[in-house]
């Protein structure tokens, strides 16, 4: 009988210790998703902040005209580049690009491969976004910005987010005057 009823303490000891660690799991599991909930829900304002930015982005950049060879692939890795940090751009594919360039005032040794148009700026090669950016800012009085030949390392020449190295975007004017706008 004795034995019994320390077998039956025993057994209650050993289910009111089940239990606390059942209600201990359940804390746990309920304030972790409590937790998880509420990260969730700040995180959500900061997502719809960043989606409002990027649209707001492309409308009050202006359109880009680009004039290219139709097998230029590195003209079109440019374009991605460019649509990628926000610009619309409006792409012409070209047999003679050589007049393109000559009209857009280009003197000899500045040219490269596609010609680009925007806010009455010439964009001649593979300048980085960044620079146009700043050029629609500072609005200085050049006729636009070229790099020159096919810099290795450069936007549309190396695979899209690594940063430009190695060479120089040059501003130039009618004259074919030339200054270095961005070195990289
Ligand atoms: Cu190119
Ligand atoms: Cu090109």
């Amino acid at each position: 009988m004795k034995s019994h009823q320390d077998h039956s303490v025993a057994l209650k000891a050993k289910q009111q210790g089940s239990a606390i660690v059942y209600v201990v799991l359940a804390i746990i599991i309920i304030s972790a998703t409590a937790g998880v909930m509420l990260f969730k829900a700040r995180q959500q304002p900061m997502a719809e902040q960043g989606m409002k930015m990027s649209q707001v982005a492309p409308a009050t950049l202006p359109e880009v005209t680009v004039y290219k060879s139709a097998t230029c692939e590195c003209c079109n890795k440019w374009i991605t580049h460019l649509e990628n940090e926000g610009f619309k751009v409006v792409s012409h594919n070209k047999d003679d690009m050589n007049t393109i360039k000559i009209e857009a005032g280009l003197q000899a040794g500045l040219a490269s491969c596609h010609t680009a148009f925007v806010d009455g700026y010439v964009i001649e090669g593979h300048v980085p976004a960044s620079d146009i950016k700043r050029l629609l800012t500072e609005k200085p009085a050049v006729l636009g910005l070229t790099a020159p030949g096919m810099p290795q390392k450069s936007p549309g020449m190396q695979p899209e987010g690594i940063a430009p190295q190695g060479y120089d975007v040059l501003t130039f004017d009618k004259a074919g005057q030339t200054s270095i706008f961005s070195h990289y």
